[in-house]
């Protein structure tokens, strides 16, 4: 156990002290269209969402949420079938791999980070992943290729898979930890690894359904868990699968009793999705889910909307904000209210800056955030919606960030003298 338990009585201040969550983003859905659950992902569906392939503006999308609102994750979505060309064990397809990391350039042109979305629900045609369809090892040798892409390049995760679901769990936590043991024997530097569970990775079933713990076991090659999140997805209708118009679950609680879960065993997560409709019942409980992740961002380090890229803009969960043409986009009343502001328009600093002020790792994340914070951004949310237009934000961001600075390196001085009182 880490001596940094003391501080866990300060954290429900946290949000309010430290502001954003550390990543924010949007998943860009379209390579993965016409997936079904079984894992059979036709060719013939696929929307490329780049314009440059005759598709909507994934590229141009990304660039108005980092400009307007610091987002910092997007998660790419591709299938096992288009990154080899449908050739299960073969190399990646020069043609298809060669379009997918357009996609991913245009990502980390953004700055932002990228996390490749696998998205097979840990299955191909039908066939389990180590539990009677492709090999362990054969899906590893598709994630060692992927590393070799990106060796050293830290911005680049890993999604392992898009929602496994009726699986022996125990044994796919084997095949996870055969995946992590690939990717980190690939690489030279270390990459974010985003590890899912059963029943579509459930946050509400993550715990009931062994998963936590399953996936608890799973650790990097020096025994750590570095890098290693729990992959968290929830929707709001009826069977959590994002298909209705009304949302009727309430979250709340089962986000609660998971980031109790992750504090007692030092862990950190990621909703890499979680989406609504515009039905007004969304509004409320879409908004109000947000803003509880919101204040338990020590343990729920990103979240990322479902979902834009080829989504059309009248798509039951569209996030896919309206371009105008010449390269501005106005986002929907879903992502200003439900994710922008319970969120905060404006990203914490880079870690980088003020990341030597404590060697603390379980802290740092906090003593660096540089977010805002301050009561001035708070009303600014509050009281006024970030405006989606391009120049009603620039403003703002020069405001806000000297408001940040400010009030974050009083924080930071606290925070460092708290550390040290307590170890
Ligand atoms: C959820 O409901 C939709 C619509 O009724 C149905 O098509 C889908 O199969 C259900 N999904 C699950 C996971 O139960
Ligand atoms: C999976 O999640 C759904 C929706 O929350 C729930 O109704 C179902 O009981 C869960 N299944 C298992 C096996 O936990």
């Amino acid at each position: 156990m880490r001596p940094a338990s003391a501080l866990l009585a300060l954290l429900p201040f946290a949000p309010t002290v430290w502001g954003r969550i550390k990543y924010l983003g949007v998943a860009l859905a379209g390579i993965d269209f016409g997936c079904d659950i079984d894992g059979s992902c036709p060719l013939d569906t696929v929307q490329i969402p780049l314009s440059t392939h005759g598709g909507p503006d994934g590229e141009g999308q990304m660039k108005h949420w980092v400009k307007n609102y610091d987002m910092n994750m997007f998660r790419l979505s591709s299938t096992w079938q288009f990154l080899t060309n449908d050739n299960l064990g073969g190399k990646l397809d020069k043609k298809n791999f060669g379009i997918f990391d357009e996609l991913m350039q245009a990502c980390l042109d953004t700055g932002a980070y990228c996390i490749i979305d696998i998205h097979n629900f840990a299955r191909y045609d039908g066939g389990i992943i180590g539990q009677g369809g492709p090999t362990d090892e054969v899906f590893a040798d598709l994630l060692t290729q992927l590393t070799k892409k990106y060796p050293d390049n830290e911005k680049v995760a890993f999604g392992l898979m898009n929602e496994p679901h009726d699986i022996d769990i125990n044994r796919w936590g084997e095949t996870c930890q055969v995946a992590v043991n690939a990717i980190r024997a690939a690489e030279t530097t270390d990459h974010m690894i985003l590890l899912p569970g059963t029943n579509f990775t459930n946050v509400e079933t993550f715990i009931i359904t062994g998963s936590a713990d399953a996936l608890h076991k799973v650790t990097n090659p020096d025994g750590s868990h570095d890098n290693l999140f729990f992959d968290f997805h929830k929707y709001l209708d009826e069977n959590n699968s994002g298909t209705h118009e009304t949302c009727t679950t309430d979250n709340v609680e089962a986000y609660g009793r998971m980031a109790d879960w992750l504090r007692e065993h030092d862990r950190k997560a990621i909703i890499s999705e979680s989406g609504a409709t515009m039905d007004e019942t969304c509004f409320e409980r879409f908004c109000r889910q947000n803003e509880f992740i919101n204040e338990n961002i020590d343990v729920f380090e990103g979240f990322i909307g479902w979902g834009a890229g080829a989504f059309a803009e009248d798509y039951l969960l569209s996030l896919t904000p309206k371009s105008d043409g010449d390269g501005t986009f106005v986002d929907n009343r879903l992502m200003t209210e439900c994710i922008v502001k319970p969120f905060g328009a404006k990203a914490q600093a880079k870690p980088t800056t003020t990341k030597k002020t404590t060697t603390h790792h379980h802290t740092s994340t906090k003593a660096t955030s540089t977010e805002p914070t301050s009561t001035g951004t708070s009303s600014t949310i509050t009281s006024a919606p970030p405006q989606p237009t391009e120049t009603g934000d620039s403003e703002e961001v020069t405001e806000d960030s000297a408001a940040a600075s400010a009030g974050v390196s009083f924080f930071t001085i606290l925070l460092s003298f708290l550390i040290i009182t307590f170890m």
